[in-house]
């Protein structure tokens, strides 16, 4: 079996981080989510991987995640012209796939335990397709699905602005090669993308089985802001552990399951995890609450933060109120003028967003 992940796309949704990064490598609890997905895939048995990349990001993946050996796996680049929807995403894989069986995967997607359970359900199952579904309360926002007693799919719509049923399909998919001719079968849709979903569609109306899984755990879809802040704060629950390769001076406390990196320095600072710091971090005189992750190189003082995500090399100093549910990028500051000056002075990139 093999394996597709897609990881193109602009990633419209997350500007300005998106502005100079791909979505799939924001970091969650300090780690690319892209990572994490390729852990998944690997955790399933798999290990021909092809990624799927976009002409603006793609060099960006390929850089981050190499070769593969990382995972003990193969990865092949795919390139993808331009965002023309999930299923010309396969058409455009159909070499690299060949007619095998394959896992498909959306490379900023994440679920709790894993893929290895579906990949064996599908191995020994006489389905035609297994798709990955939860239960959400909006699905409008979703392709749907509509499951016979047996959790056979009986009809499936894309974004429906009257969801016949509550359950989403996550973007984790199980397909035969019959998907590839009914992908040939369809035509673009209203937002001229050719959908996985109306291929999944095509193959439930020519009477092949589609199966679905229904997950019980967490789904995480990183695609926003608030989703990213979602994300880090659900995997530093469930992942983060107390580790301290770094040095925390006598006046500091550490509470609860907090990872401190080498080279860093926790200075006069009360850190409260669940959180990570990366390496060569330095925090002083500074509040560092629960689910906040911090990237490496950043200097943090007279600050106090909480359910954050600060990438690397960020500078925050001296802020007077406390910073919470902010995604900062690489190579920002944020700081205080002097005592008594009450004004605002910013330096944004586009798309930046400021509450004060
Ligand atoms: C895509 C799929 C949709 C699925 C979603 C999961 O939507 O088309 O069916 O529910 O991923 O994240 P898109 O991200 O392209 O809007």
């Amino acid at each position: 079996m093999k394996a597709l992940i897609l990881s193109g796309g602009k990633g419209t949704r997350l500007r300005p981080m998106t502005h100079t990064t791909a979505k799939q490598l924001i970091p969650v609890a300090n780690k690319p989510i892209l990572y994490f997905v390729l852990e998944q895939v690997r955790g399933a048995g798999i290990t021909d991987i092809g990624i799927i990349i976009s002409p603006e990001t793609g060099e960006a993946i390929k850089e981050t995640v190499g070769d593969g050996s990382r995972w003990r796996a193969a990865v092949t680049y795919i390139l993808q012209d331009r965002p023309a929807g999930l299923a010309h995403a396969v058409k455009t894989a159909r070499d690299f796939l060949g007619d095998e069986d394959f896992l498909m995967f959306l490379g900023d997607n994440l679920i709790q335990g894993g893929v290895a359970g579906l990949v064996n359900e599908f191995k020994s199952s006489q389905a035609d397709a297994l798709i990955q579904l939860k239960k959400v309360k909006d699905p409008r926002q979703f392709g749907v699905a509509v499951l016979d007693e047996n959790n056979r799919v009986t009809r499936l719509v894309e974004k429906p602005k009257e969801p016949p049923s509550d359950l989403a399909l996550v973007g984790i998919y199980l397909f035969r090669a019959a998907v590839h001719e009914a992908i040939d079968r369809i035509k673009p849709s209203w937002r001229d993308e050719l959908e996985i979903t109306d291929a999944i569609q095509e193959l439930v109306s020519s009477g092949a089985k589609v199966q679905a899984n229904v997950l019980q755990g967490w789904w995480l879809d990183t695609g926003k802001k608030d989703d990213i802040l979602e994300a880090n704060r659900v995997v530093l629950d469930e992942y983060a552990k107390l580790q301290i390769d770094g040095e925390v001076d006598e006046q500091s406390a550490v509470v609860g399951r907090v990872e401190i990196g080498a080279g860093s320095r926790v200075v006069n600072s009360i850190v409260r995890g669940p959180a990570v710091i990366g390496s060569n971090v330095r925090v002083v005189n500074s509040f560092i609450g629960p689910y906040t992750a911090v990237s490496d190189g950043s200097l943090l003082e007279n600050v106090s933060l909480e359910h954050s995500v600060v990438l690397a090399n960020c500078r925050l100093q001296n802020v007077g109120q406390r910073i919470e549910d902010s995604l900062i990028g690489c190579n920002s500051k944020v700081c205080c003028l002097p005592a008594g000056r009450q004004a605002l002075r910013l330096f944004l990139g586009d798309d930046a967003e400021v509450v004060i």
